[in-house]
């Protein structure tokens, strides 16, 4: 099974986030062995749910929930604002640490909540020092100088680094080991090849749904 997440960070309008499931549907084959996840921007999920109602294998998923869990939080989404509404998140990605200055303790308190509301979550770490919860299923590797600036045409890391890193990172047999840095169609055939790796995050090259669909059929 390989997983291929989207994350869409602050782009798109609601029309532009339906216009692209919409090609992405029209052209997306479902396969058992892989598994879809779209991380659009908070207002776009309810909609993008209903949209994706029908097709196998595809899912909508959060970029973060608040680290609040309800109560006086001006803003603030909660994963009980999104229980019932998605099953799979992404926390601690590397740009709430660069632009917003959550800590690793941010991240883990997230973490217990997306837990606690049975969330999938995809859990980033930068390096092999960062610590990850013991829970989580899956744990995301992105480099923050392999993260490209919207394009997914960055720096992307070589596999044999890859590979090394999650050597040092020992997971458990049953924790699911996501990359993420600049993986595009030009560069995911060697990363899809090798089993090392369950899934990709792609932030740039997934806002366009034809390099998207490109990744996930090389
Ligand atoms: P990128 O983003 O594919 O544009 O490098 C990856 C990520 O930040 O999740």
């Amino acid at each position: 099974m390989k997983y291929f997440i989207a994350n869409w960070k602050t782009n798109k309008t609601l029309q532009l986030s339906i216009e692209w499931m919409q090609t992405f549907l029209e052209n997306y084959v479902p396969n058992e062995n892989k598994k879809i996840i779209i991380c659009p921007p908070f207002p776009f999920i309810s909609k993008l749910n209903e949209m994706i109602s029908q097709s196998a294998h595809v899912y909508i998923g959060s970029q973060d929930i608040s680290v609040y869990e309800q109560g006086t939080y001006t803003g603030e989404v909660s994963a009980l604002n999104l229980s019932g509404i998605i099953k799979y998140t992404i926390i601690g990605h590397s740009e709430r640490s660069l632009h917003m200055h959550e800590s690793t303790d941010i991240s883990f308190q997230k973490s217990k909540l997306a837990h606690k509301y049975g969330f999938v979550q995809f859990y980033c770490i930068k390096n092999e020092n960062d610590p990850y919860p013991p829970y989580v299923e899956f744990v995301c590797y992105e480099a923050i100088d392999a993260i490209s600036t919207g394009d997914g045409k960055g720096n992307n890391k070589p596999l044999k680094i890859i590979i090394g890193l999650k050597r040092k990172l020992a997971l458990q047999p049953n924790t699911k080991f996501i990359y993420g840095g600049s993986v595009n169609e030009n560069n995911c055939k060697e990363y899809f090849n090798s089993p090392e790796i369950d899934g990709f995050l792609i932030g740039g090259a997934s806002l366009n749904p034809q390099r998207f669909l490109a990744i996930i059929n090389s």
